[in-house]
């Protein structure tokens, strides 16, 4: 017989027929009636299917009452309306195979209320809880919504490389790969020799696909990576990870206001199809992680994200006669209870600020005329602030060489980069989407450790 997964079976479409449902024990319940109820999941969906235990089946006594929270177990029997409340249709259970036992003393999954810190310890089983189900449900449903997205706009998919030598955000926050033996590093004068490792150069983990994204655009038009991106910044808060996936599309013939208007549809895209294909998974976070999340979410995507100018964002802030920690001031970035101000008390949704200081962005950002600041643009939501950078891309190789340069960083890496401006070159322009960010804001959930199956964090690197 073929294994049937509790969310077809929920659908109440073959009442009164066989059903074979394997999954995990979530409760077992005795009655004085000579029966127990099982809430049995398997992951397909947010609810549990209820199976009903004479205890007159042959192995009720040897198995059946030793079933606690999290033993596997197969379910063959009649699928049927049901009696009491809460559910539409329980399975009346023929025959119980255990696969696994899960002795409850040691089981840390099983207890009533174990808090997220805790689960992080156990990050493994984690996935058994309501919350952490539901969040890979959204999270991989964000996923697809991504590819179908861009894939409806013609943007090719590729893969860009997790090594590289070059620091495409030039902030020096990376992890360095190489095969040299710490005990034998052979050096040059008085610096090691990287000739001598295994790429012949200094490589790292990437902290970006972007430069090679643009490469790619700059003769496919439209491209997008998905990928993993690493950052050894020594950021303990709850919205930064060591490793984090980020999706960059980059648009030649594009400039910064091509890019924002692609953001905010990318944004309500993921939105709408979170709301309208994760029913079940969006009212667990409404009741239970947060209680707005579902009217923010909404009010989002009717919502059209405001521009402003970095220049009017701290002329704002400056004139809001709120205390910040730091005092915003032109020339500094914006802190996060700075875009927290912007985009829960002043404007109540998504911001878009543009222009910012050159001195503040990336190399790779486009000079604006005034010689001051740059083609950027930051995507700020409430709760979260920062969840997309991305901006309009220098094309004057000259700006360019001499931004490399400004910010003590070799020509030589950027030799293939430099050679987009040189060979057809075209204005163009894309930005990246933390994807962690993301999930976090359409969840509620608090804390970005909760929102990817393991994190790596300063200090911590398990599973
Ligand atoms: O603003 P960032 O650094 O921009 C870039 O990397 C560009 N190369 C993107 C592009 O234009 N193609 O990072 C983009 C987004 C941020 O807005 C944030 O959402 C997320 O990536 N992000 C992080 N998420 C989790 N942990 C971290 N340490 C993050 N750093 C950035
Ligand atoms: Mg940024």
């Amino acid at each position: 017989m073929k294994r049937a997964y509790i969310a077809e079976a929920l659908k109440g479409k073959d009442v009164d027929q066989e059903i074979l449902v394997k999954g995990w024990v979530r409760t077992r319940r005795d009655s004085k009636g000579g029966f127990s109820f099982i809430e049995l999941n398997d992951g397909s969906c947010f609810n549990n299917l209820q199976i009903i235990v004479d205890a007159d089946l042959d192995n009720y006594q040897d198995e059946v009452i030793k079933l606690f929270p999290g033993s596997s177990i197969s379910v063959k029997g009649t699928l049927v309306k049901s009696q009491g409340g809460g559910q539409s249709v329980e399975v009346k259970a023929n025959e119980i195979k255990v696969y696994g036992f899960c002795d409850p003393d040691e089981y840390a999954v099983g207890k009533q209320r174990v808090s997220f810190e805790r689960l992080r310890e156990i990050a493994h089983l984690r996935v058994r809880t309501n919350t952490f189900g539901a969040v890979t449900r959204v999270r991989n449903k964000l996923a697809k919504a991504t590819h179908d997205f861009f894939q409806e706009r013609g943007f090719y998919y590729i893969n860009t490389p997790i090594i590289t030598a070059n620091d495409c955000e030039g902030a020096g926050e990376m992890f360095r790969v190489t095969t040299l033996d710490p005990d034998a590093i052979p050096r040059n004068k008085d610096e090691v020799d990287y000739s001598k490792d295994f790429f012949g150069k200094e490589s790292f983990l990437t902290v970006s696909g972007q430069l090679a994204v643009e490469s790619f655009a700059c003769g496919l038009s439209n491209a997008y990576t998905f990928g993993p991106t690493f950052r050894a910044e020594n950021s303990n808060t709850s919205r930064h990870l060591a490793e984090f996936w980020m999706i960059e599309p980059e648009m030649a013939f594009a400039d910064l206001a091509d890019d924002a208007d692609l953001a905010e549809e990318y944004i309500k895209y993921l939105i709408t199809t979170v709301l309208n294909e994760c029913a079940e998974d969006m009212d667990f976070f409404n009741k239970r992680i947060d209680k707005t999340i579902l009217q923010t979410l909404a009010h989002v995507n009717e919502s059209e994200f405001v521009r402003l100018s970095y220049t009017d964002a701290i002329d704002i802030l400056s004139k809001s006669g709120q205390k910040f920690e730091f005092e915003p001031a032109w020339g500094n970035d914006l802190q996060t209870e700075h875009e927290r101000f912007l985009t829960e008390k002043e404007f109540k949704k998504p911001i878009i600020v543009t222009d910012y200081p050159r001195d503040i962005k990336a190399f790779y950002m486009k000079q604006n005329d005034d010689g001051k600041t740059v083609a950027a643009m930051d995507v700020l939501v409430p709760k979260i602030g920062e969840i997309i950078g991305g901006s309009q891309r220098e094309d004057n190789i000259q700006k360019l060489d001499s931004r490399i340069k400004e910010q003590g960083m070799e020509l030589e890496p950027y030799w293939w980069y430099r050679d987009l401006r040189k060979f057809g070159n075209v204005p163009h322009a894309g930005f990246g989407l933390g994807f962690e960010r993301m999930v976090q804001f359409v969840t509620g959930m608090d804390n970005i450790r909760d929102v990817i199956p393991f994190p790596r964090t300063p200090r911590s690197a398990d599973f």
